[in-house]
């Protein structure tokens, strides 16, 4: 199948169900991601951060999403997540991006705007969608506190109107409380901020920090909103804890094939991302 965009995939998604979308670091995560959306029969994004690219080269990035979603049976949007700057997202669109999501969170408003402009003229003109972060939504990695829930980061409703207007975005992360990583304790969601800037932004919205949220907070969000779930920790931790427990118990001292291994990682993420489809589903 052909790859599509992030505009098209919201489209085919029906009203008061996300578009799920998940992040992918390596072939496993993405064959886990790939075969949980054709088993569940629902489309899916499929998506790479910046640091993956730093780390493995966009090229190989690209070449892997680009495969999955050509060999994908259901339809696949490949996004590029979190891009900081307009070189890497020239590049993502000239490998075959189909979405990407500029960062300019840590920059004062004026200059996230002038940012997001400068991309949404280029992936729009390429026919590739955009979506943008206002406010901060911050990494919390070591699951030690939640370092900022404070007004500072959260978006303001009416600068996401604004935003929106100058910038012709498709979708709007907002920050609302979630954070990237781990969480302590319970994730605290401002429902009130959500739906101002749902009523102010006009565009669907982005949940990031999805991952430890839990079901009940996750299906008010999206009743509020939210057309797309981002996913990265819980897929990434089930990942490793798979690929730990097969390399030091099943798979024995002698054994040198890590294709073994590997799979273990694949059913872990496939697992974890049905999981997350179904929670809105049924
Ligand atoms: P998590 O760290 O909660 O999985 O967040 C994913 C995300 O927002 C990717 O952009
Ligand atoms: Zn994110």
């Amino acid at each position: 199948m052909a790859l599509h965009t992030l505009v098209e995939l919201l489209e085919m998604t029906p009203p008061g169900m996300p578009v799920m979308a998940f992040n992918y670091s390596c072939l496993e995560d993405l064959r886990g991601i790939v075969e949980a959306a054709e088993s569940e029969r629902t489309p899916v994004v499929i998506q790479a951060t910046s640091t993956t690219i730093q780390h493995s080269g966009i090229h190989y990035v690209a070449a892997l999403g680009r495969a999955a979603g050509m060999a994908a049976k259901v339809p696949v949007c490949l996004q590029l997540d979190h891009g900081h700057d307009v070189g890497m997202v020239a590049q993502a669109i000239e490998l075959g991006f189909t979405s990407v999501m500029i960062d300019g969170s840590e920059l004062p408003f004026d200059e996230n705007v002038r940012l997001t402009q400068e991309v949404a003229r280029l992936a729009h003109e390429a026919g590739v969608s955009v979506e943008a972060e206002l406010g901060r939504i911050v990494r919390n990695d070591n699951g030690q506190s939640r370092p900022c829930v404070g007004d500072e980061c959260l978006t303001d409703p009416d600068e996401a109107k604004l935003f929106v207007e100058l910038t012709g975005v498709d979708a709007l992360a907002p920050a609302v409380g979630t954070v990237h990583g781990h969480y302590r304790g319970y994730p605290i969601i401002r429902f009130d901020l959500l739906s101002a800037i749902a009523e102010n932004a006009g565009v669907p919205l982005v949940l990031h920090g999805a991952s430890g949220v839990p079901y009940d907070m996750l299906k008010k969000s999206v009743t509020m909103g939210i057309r797309k779930v981002n996913i990265t920790t819980e897929l990434y931790a089930a990942h490793a804890d798979a690929l730990k427990r097969a390399l030091a118990g099943v798979w024995s001292a002698n054994a040198r094939d890590m294709r073994k291994a590997s799979q273990a990682a694949v059913d872990a993420v496939r697992a974890v991302a049905v999981s997350k489809i179904r929670m809105f589903c049924y």
